[in-house]
């Protein structure tokens, strides 16, 4: 296999990895670097369980080569907060119950707090190309941005409903 040095910065911390050109970015840091709160559900891009903040958009981790994030900025589930100081996406989804198995839950996280971003720098979604036309935080409008992001469980309202509690 043919192999390449790539630097990331994981959770604010720089790693150096020697990798298979061909390992994505969700084994690197599954494999690799043992960050296993990031889940591979479908490996194809369909499921959304491997969603992770690459410079603070969300991609599908299972879709994308590590070596394309050359000098990259990477947060996963263990970087946006700890057991004792939880961000406020993952405590929102305690008090409201935001799953049941929770194994989407760390890419229902990380795309619920990109989708908040996505907002508050008015990036459109394909509900609303006019974000200043419609109330900003309809459930409807949400319930578009985390599309991509599949929960068996079904726990979907209470995700909604978490989420809204952090847009305020
Ligand atoms: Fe990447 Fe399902 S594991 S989208």
């Amino acid at each position: 296999p043919v192999t390449a040095k790539v630097q990331l910065t994981i959770n604010g911390q720089l790693h150096t990895l020697e990798l298979d050109t061909r390992t994505t970015l969700l084994d690197a840091l599954r494999e690799n670097l043992h960050l296993t709160g990031t889940k591979k559900g479908c490996d194809q891009g369909q499921c959304g369980a491997c969603t992770v903040l690459v410079d603070g958009r969300r991609i599908n981790s299972c879709l994308s080569l590590a070596v394309m994030h050359e000098g990259a900025t990477v947060t996963t589930i263990e970087g946006l907060g700890t057991p004792d100081k939880l961000h406020p996406m993952q405590a929102a989804f305690i008090k409201h119950d935001g799953f049941q198995c929770g194994y989407c839950t760390p890419g229902q996280i990380c795309s619920a707090v990109a989708a908040l971003d996505e907002i508050k720098r008015g990036i459109p979604s394909h509900v609303s190309d006019d974000l200043t036309a419609q109330p900003l935080l309809s459930a409807t409008e949400l319930r578009e941005r985390m599309s991509g992001n599949i929960c068996r469980c079904g726990a979907y309202s209470n995700i909604i409903d978490a989420i809204t509690e952090v847009a305020g």
